[in-house]
């Protein structure tokens, strides 16, 4: 069921769970309430990644993220967002210590902003703890393949599943977080074939980034998308607008208006009753 067809109410976590082979799922990153507007009434999902430690906060990874400025941001895409399912990243350090850490962390991210589920990093050395909080009540997205929150231990952002082994170990990831209740798993950066026998071999929806037009979903940073961060474009990233040279170009026209005085002109100001009068304000 597509984002403009549906009833009214937000996308449920069993319909995005439904689409598994259907009608692929539509998703992108939303960090700020006038994001979310614009991507509600387009998208199935909305994801508020980490990502955003990097894109928003200019951080080096996402690995400094906090679970305040999750929750921020999460409340924030939720006030602007009435359509899509909303899902909240669960940032480094905040699960990875025990299934019990991450039952904490994961309900008050639900609690505190109202969000469908959480999205964690990990494949089978997770699956217990996905096991646990889908039991418990909290949906999980899972994600593996290129994991960023992993970037020192895989040594840079490196797609995966290149050579037997590795495609064995992302199949068996994959498997694993299906078989212990995730309700959706992002794939990312992993070869295009590894990925597709990947969403033909597990019943969950499969979400690619930087994986194959096969997978049951497609998720980017919208800021990629949309030209408006250029620190580092992945191979994977394609730009459907140029915004930041846009931002560039008007905020250049802004500066120079207000440096030759042409703004702001009587339009912009109160109590001016003809051109260059001023009537007195009560
Ligand atoms: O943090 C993020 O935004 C993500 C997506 C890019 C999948 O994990």
């Amino acid at each position: 069921m597509s984002a403009t067809t549906r009833k009214q109410g937000r996308i449920t976590v069993p319909e995005i769970r439904a689409r598994k082979g259907a009608e692929p799922v539509v998703c992108l990153t939303a960090y700020t309430t006038p994001m979310a507007q614009r991507l509600d009434e387009h998208c199935d999902l909305l994801l508020v990644g980490d990502s955003l430690g990097m894109v928003v906060y200019g951080m080096e990874s996402t690995l400094a993220v906090t679970v305040d400025m999750m929750i921020n941001h999460g409340k924030a895409v939720m006030r602007g967002s009435s359509n899509a399912c909303v899902v909240v990243d669960l940032p480094f350090g905040s699960y990875q210590e025990s299934k019990e850490q991450a039952f904490r962390t994961a309900s008050r991210i639900l609690a505190e902003t109202g969000c469908a589920g959480v999205k964690l990093e990990g494949g089978a050395e997770l699956a217990d703890t996905i096991a646990f909080l889908s039991q418990r009540g909290i949906p999980v997205v899972a994600h593996i393949g290129l994991m960023p929150q992993q970037v020192n231990t895989m040594g840079g952002f490196k797609s995966q599943g290149r050579g037997d082994d590795a495609a064995a170990k992302v199949l068996a990831d994959a498997k694993a977080v299906a078989q212990a209740g995730a309700f959706s798993v992002v794939v990312e950066g992993t070869v295009e074939a590894v990925a597709r026998r990947i969403t033909t071999e597990i019943d969950i929806p499969t979400i690619g980034i930087g994986a194959s037009v096969a997978c049951d979903g497609q998720v980017l940073v919208t800021e990629d998308i949309l030209g408006m961060f250029s620190d580092f474009t992945p191979k994977f990233v394609k730009r459907y607008a140029n915004l930041g040279d846009q931002i560039s170009k008007a905020v250049e026209s802004y500066a120079t208006e207000v440096r030759t005085r042409q703004f702001p002109t009587d339009d912009h100001c109160f109590g001016v009753t003809k051109p260059g009068k001023l009537r007195a304000v009560k």
